[in-house]
């Protein structure tokens, strides 16, 4: 596991330098793509690349780690809807080729396994961006997943849904209670991971996730065991290693 200390900015422009190497090589790349505010900066940054340097997304393929269940189609907060909003219309992705899991399915275990077999047809995930949950979830795999999971239904954490009301005019009770989420093993099939976590809230995760035994307690370290990973920090979030 590599681990990059450096300023927020920094960690952008290193996580985009990844993602555009690999687009440059392989234009039909698989991207792996995550939601909440660790990745923003380096969607910010992929937009510019977009625009001023002309880096295409014409050829590649994207698929999200997550998706609350039962959010409304039209819903802002809707997974789909963010990473539409934060990453694929701006770099002008064609929308059929950027997929969720579909947390509005009638039949939601059938909806994770098609997932997963979308993304073994697609040859699997090249590069995987992620964020890190205060209590260590990767995705949406909360302290308790197996480390071989596969796309399944979850429940979330109250901690988690508190984390997260920010995105729901701060109400916790706004925040769904389910959701589809990559497992931990699709997580790891991914050939290369880059997790970005930044500030203090984040620094006992990080600590977890580095130093700390692997454990389905601390989700994020099933990634100790990965060939290819990348953890790029700020000092804030390095703070206890
Ligand atoms: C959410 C997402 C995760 C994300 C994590 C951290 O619950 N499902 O994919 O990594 O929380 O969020 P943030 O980057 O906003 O701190």
């Amino acid at each position: 596991m590599e681990v990059v200390i450096a300023p927020a900015e920094e960690l952008a422009v290193l996580a985009a330098d990844a993602v555009e190497a690999l687009l440059r090589r392989r234009p039909q790349a698989v991207l792996g793509l995550a939601t909440g505010s660790s990745p923003l900066k380096v969607y910010d940054e992929l937009a510019r690349r977009h625009e001023q340097d002309g880096l295409s997304f014409a050829d590649a393929r994207g698929f999200m780690l997550d998706e609350y269940v039962g959010l409304a189609a039209d819903h802002p907060e809707r997974y789909r809807n963010v990473i539409a909003t934060e990453i694929a219309e701006r770099v002008d992705w064609p929308a059929e080729q950027v997929a969720g899991p579909d947390g509005l399915a009638a039949d939601l275990p059938a909806a994770c396994a098609a997932y997963e077999t979308a993304i073994a047809d697609a040859g699997g995930v090249d590069l995987q961006i992620l964020g890190i949950g205060t209590d260590g979830h990767i995705a949406f795999n909360e302290p308790g997943s197996s480390l071989a999971s596969r796309t399944r239904i979850k429940t979330l954490t109250r901690q988690t849904r508190v984390d997260n009301a920010r995105f729901f005019d701060g109400d916790v009770d706004k925040v769904p209670t389910h959701c589809l989420t990559q497992g931990l093993g699709t997580i790891m099939a991914a050939r290369h991971l880059v997790l970005l976590a930044t500030g203090r809230h984040k620094a006992e995760a990080v600590h977890q996730l580095v130093e700390g035994p692997i454990s389905a307690l601390w989700p994020a370290t099933v990634m100790q065991m990965h060939p290819h990973a990348t953890v790029l920090v700020d000092e804030a979030a390095a703070s206890r290693l």
